[in-house]
């Protein structure tokens, strides 16, 4: 076991920066800023129905997760051509340079495009060619997960997959995501199915808003190798020791829920107790444009809110590396990078 030693709490925005992290649970279409929507409607000719960048922004204010998602999909409508795609996740990419990701994992809506008539093609390779070059520009290792809207029905997923066939190579796994209650894992029995059977790896929201019931199915029916979210869990005592028996990742996205109303201030957040369980979490920033930060900002306003030091700076990132689903290499240099930054922060301390 590597020994995490101490560190002065003035110092712990500056470890949090510098740690190697993998981000696991962002929407990339989450992270278009009010500046960028604005500019990509100029661009394309789109009618808002917002007068300008500070009335869009001032409407950031959301009472759950369909408050939001309604404004999301809005925002989302800006998008059309290949390019619009790559420049919204550049602009991602060299925020993720910035905060210390040295691993992205993307997730994309393609029915939120193709339903308006973008080409799937248009959507996979710009948001492909912003992740070859976050690699060979930024030494960022970036991949791509789509995800299946769940307020949509199972069909529609099931083409959408066989509709991104032709790009398989540039996506590496499917996720479920959307307006969470109502909709159930179980209605996605089969798309995870063929999805798995494409050898791609499996991903679900559950537990965000939904009860640990749904958690529960998206283990055992869709078989997931994450659950994204997954912060009700800790309402179902049994449910927690499976995720800690099985070394379960949580992509937990703390200014995302506090946002969203499901915890009412940060403090109440449950992440301190997830650790403490010894639940294998994560923290994600999940739609950043929305919910006021990014990753590094999500470690800074936990850490603070729930007084967390280097141990759970330690586990939180190293966490996020191991279940990323990079190759056993790049896991295994990262993990060396992460023991020497702790190792140089607690020298000088
Ligand atoms: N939950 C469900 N669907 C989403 C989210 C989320 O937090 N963000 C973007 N789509
Ligand atoms: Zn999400």
């Amino acid at each position: 076991m590597f020994k995490v030693h101490a560190i002065a709490p003035h110092r712990m925005p500056e470890l949090l920066q510098a740690m190697p992290k993998a981000e696991l649970h962002i929407h990339i279409e989450g992270s278009l800023e009010p500046e960028m929507i604005f500019a990509l409607a100029q661009r394309n000719g789109v009618q808002l129905p917002y007068a300008n960048v500070q009335a869009l922004r001032a409407a950031y204010a959301f009472s759950n997760l369909q408050s939001f998602l309604d404004l999301y999909y809005a925002g989302a409508s800006v998008l059309l051509h290949e390019q619009d795609f790559y420049d919204m996740a550049w602009a991602y990419f060299e925020r993720a340079k910035s905060d210390g990701i040295v691993r992205a994992e993307l997730f994309f809506d393609p029915q939120t495009h193709t339903a308006r008539g973008v080409a799937m093609g248009a959507v996979m390779e710009g948001l492909s060619r912003a992740c070859a070059d976050a690699h060979s520009r930024l030494g960022i290792s970036a991949d791509l997960i789509l995800c299946f809207l769940r307020h949509l029905s199972e069909e529609d997923a099931l083409e959408t997959l066989e509709e991104a066939l032709p790009w398989r190579e540039h996506f590496i796994g499917v996720g479920l995501d959307s307006s969470e209650v109502g909709h159930p894992p179980e209605k996605f029995a089969r798309a995870f199915s063929r999805a798995r059977a494409l050898g791609l790896h499996v991903v679900a929201h559950a537990g965000e808003e939904g009860p640990p019931a749904y958690v529960w199915r998206a283990l055992d029916v869709l078989k997931v190798e994450r659950i994204d979210h997954g912060v009700q869990s800790i309402h179902d005592a049994a449910l927690m020791q499976r995720l800690v028996d099985t070394q379960m990742p949580l992509t937990v996205c703390p200014l995302s829920n506090l946002k969203l109303c499901v915890f009412k201030q940060l403090s109440d957040h449950n992440l301190g107790q997830m650790l403490d369980a010894g639940v294998r979490a994560t923290i994600n920033s999940d739609d950043p444009a929305y919910f006021g930060g990014y990753l590094l900002e999500n470690y800074l306003q936990t850490f603070a809110a729930l007084q967390l030091g280097a141990p759970q700076a330690y586990r939180l990132a190293a966490n996020s590396l191991e279940a990323s689903f990079a190759s056993e290499d790049d896991k295994h240099r990262w993990m060396h990078e992460l023991k020497l930054v702790f190792e140089r922060f607690a020298e000088h301390d």
